[in-house]
């Protein structure tokens, strides 16, 4: 699997989008389309942007029981997605029904990559709210072999955290990792950042990208230089 820049287009109305993207036809970019932008549209922003041609990641972070997760993925597979999300904490129950919603009759789906734990979740919360007794890093790691036991794709982790899931996973098991910045850019709300050039030697397979791209004063050229740094 080749290695790939993925645009987190996180903007609010449709028209911020359309100018965003108006600069990038022709080059075929991987966009990430999230909650915020799916529930105001609505699913009618997907079909246009493939029929545009973009390259489409879903993140909508699916969780419910078996059968409605996959019904909800029969639907987004409708949308010709090329990949799309779920928390692991669903259970392997709910991944496996996923891949079935997600199948075509020609035997080809979209890729399905899992949430471990969300990164806004801290050790404390986990062991004392939610009561699981675990190091944060095992459960993780844990999770990201369910999903891998459940026929998914890979995981959405921290690039420092790559190698490792690849280890546990195998080198073919996907890492989509946000939190990067360029090397002399602003950090922003990132704690944990890394460079597109170290996520590549860290072993990441698709870097999540926004605001070094989107906030860009030429996003086209910001794009090109995180393409030219991760996957040359
Ligand atoms: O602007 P920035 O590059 O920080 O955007 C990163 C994107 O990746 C955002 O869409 C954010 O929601 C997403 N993300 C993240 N950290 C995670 C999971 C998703 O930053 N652990």
């Amino acid at each position: 699997m080749g290695k790939d820049v993925i645009i987190a287009c996180d903007f609010k109305e449709k028209q911020e989008l359309m100018d965003f993207i108006s600069g990038f036809r022709g080059l075929n970019p991987y966009l990430k389309i999230g909650m915020e932008l799916f529930y105001a549209q609505g699913p009618e922003i997907v079909r246009e942007l493939k029929r545009e041609g973009f390259r489409i990641f879903l993140d909508l972070k699916l969780m419910d029981i078996p059968n409605t997760v996959k019904k909800a993925m029969a639907s987004l597979r409708g949308l010709g997605v090329d990949m799309t999300n779920l928390h692991a904490l669903g259970s392997s129950d709910m991944m496996k029904a996923a891949i079935e919603g997600l199948m075509g009759e020609d035997g080809k789906r979209p890729l399905l990559i899992a949430v471990t734990l969300l990164t806004s979740m801290s050790e404390e919360v986990m062991q004392k709210e939610l009561l699981i007794p675990e190091k944060l890093d095992s459960a993780v790691m844990h999770y990201a072999e369910n999903a891998k036991n459940s026929g998914l794709d890979g995981v959405v982790c921290s690039p420092l955290e790559a190698g490792k899931v690849h280890e546990v996973c195998g080198k073919k098991f996907l890492t989509v990792t946000p939190g990067i910045r360029f090397a002399d850019g602003d950090k922003g709300d990132q704690v944990r950042v890394t460079t597109p050039e170290k996520a590549k030697l860290l072993g990441s397979d698709y870097i999540v990208v926004g605001r070094p791209i989107t906030a860009a004063p030429d996003p086209v050229a910001a794009y090109k230089r995180c393409v030219a740094e991760f996957c040359d």
